[in-house]
């Protein structure tokens, strides 16, 4: 049996905490798309582990495999698996060898390219981390995949061929100094020793054919999105986005399992109670229009601890947006979904949802297809009862009837809006700080 996790708005749901959770179900954890741009804070016995590579899983003892759709730094890689050696974990992970690289250029691009949209509104806000350019390469057929880490003559072959681009890119286009991510001798040293490590390891695998063996074996799988539905480059706000599928069907894709395998299993959308931005784009309940609206947000914000896990950037805060969550259930085909951080909004003098968008002078229930159109959407706001600051871990032990009776509504409105069940709602950021309703691997 499979199940997807995707996240249903922008990113930073809460996804890590339900794959900890659901995943001690789990034989295998797949990431299928994203790099280290992704921020999972997992925790356990009440150690924080904050990872962006390794998929949550690994942390508990599960197979971690980080799939074709993937595009992968190996510094970040090994050095989060030596940080969970020194923990005193031994985190188990395979990543695919059609899986591309996240080479030191493509870092050094995708900064380059930030900083040079910096005076328009065409910054995107990126992590840094060299996601885009390194997909970009995937595309154009020059990227470097793990596979070819493995034999030094194709790496070199390809590096000779693409690193001449990226130094005249620098030096030509932008006007400035390469330095030593455009170093062939360096690159090939360095990349020759990682495909040495992965050798050695074991690490490198066909993953569509691993994991066709292992769900043969009987093994469960759990697909880990990383990011979310509204910066997925197809169905997210454009250009606003990451450069990959953190929707459903990339599960598929970057994976080597058929759709139906997918569609087979469980697709639970993860959903936070309010939304959070980081980065640039639209976002219709965005709380910023006066001074109160501003108090809330910040007040969110340090309750939610809404600070980029991989930049530290503090994130935009806004309420629940209906269209948008409509959007997300549509394209991945959600048979479920987690409501995270419910406890967030517990005590506030006001409790609100976007329930629809007005666009000139028409109500409608869905998002337009172009950013800009979004853009131009007014939140109709539906206001719900509030609720009180409550014992939190007694209200996980106790179960779903223990949650207040406001914030009971406020998730019925939810599912009945969506039309799925709710599997589980966060209510703190522990793995023991949810209320469990159903587990979506049981039958
Ligand atoms: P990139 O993925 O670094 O290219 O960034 C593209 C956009 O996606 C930017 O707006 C980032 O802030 C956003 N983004 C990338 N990864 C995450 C994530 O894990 N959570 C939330 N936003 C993300």
């Amino acid at each position: 049996m499979t199940v997807t996790i995707v996240g249903s708005q922008l990113g930073d749901e809460g996804k890590g905490a339900l794959v900890d959770l659901w995943g001690g179900d789990a034989d295998i954890v797949v990431r299928y798309q994203g790099g280290d741009n992704a921020g999972h804070t997992v925790v356990e016995d009440g150690e924080e582990y904050k990872l962006s590579l390794v998929p949550s899983g690994a942390v508990r003892d599960k197979v971690g495999v980080l799939g074709n759709g993937c595009v992968i730094n190996p510094r970040t890689l090994f050095s989060e698996i030596d940080d969970l050696r020194e923990c005193g974990l031994d985190p188990d992970v395979r990543l695919a060898k059609r899986a591309h690289v996240i080479m030191p250029y493509h870092r050094r691009l995708d900064n380059i390219e930030e900083e040079a949209k910096a005076d328009s509104d065409l910054t995107v806000g990126t992590t840094g981390r060299g996601i885009g350019p390194t997909y970009e390469d995937k595309a154009g057929r020059r990227g470097i995949r793990v596979g070819d880490l493995l034999d030094p003559d194709v790496l070199r072959q390809r590096l000779e061929y693409v690193v001449p681009q990226k130094q005249a890119l620098i030096e030509d286009v932008y006007g400035l100094e390469a330095g030593e991510e455009c170093d062939v001798e360096a690159l090939v040293e360095e990349y020759t020793e990682i495909g040495r490590r992965l050798r050695e390891d074991d690490m490198a695998v066909n993953c569509g054919d691993f994991l066709a063996e292992r769900r043969e074996a009987g093994d469960n799988v759990m697909f880990e999105g990383a990011q979310g539905t509204l910066i997925d480059i197809d169905h997210g706000s454009y250009p606003y986005v990451t450069s990959s599928n953190p929707t459903a069907g990339g599960a598929a894709t970057g994976t080597g399992v058929g759709p139906t395998v997918v569609g087979q299993g469980e697709v639970v959308g993860i959903v936070k109670s309010y939304l959070s931005r980081v980065g640039e784009g639209p976002m219709p309940t965005e709380l910023k229009d006066d001074d109160r609206e501003e108090e809330l947000a910040d007040f969110i914000r340090e309750k939610g601890g809404e600070f980029g896990t991989v930049t530290g950037r503090p994130r935009r805060i806004g309420w629940l947006d209906m269209p948008m969550l409509r959007h997300a259930a549509r394209v991945s085909g959600f048979t479920g979904i987690a409501v995270n951080h419910l406890d967030v909004l517990a005590g506030l003098d006001e409790v609100k949802v976007g329930h629809a968008y007005e666009l000139e002078g028409d109500e409608r229930l869905t998002m337009p297809a172009t950013t800009e159109r979004w853009g131009e959407c007014e939140p109709v706001l539906k206001e719900f009862d509030t609720w009180p600051e409550v014992d939190w871990a007694a209200v996980a032990e106790e179960g779903y009837d223990a949650i207040p009776d406001a914030a009971q509504d406020y998730l019925e409105y939810l599912s009945d809006e969506l039309d799925v069940p709710i599997y589980a709602v966060g209510v703190g950021p522990g793995r023991e700080q949810t209320v469990h309703i159903e587990n979506p691997f049981d039958d």
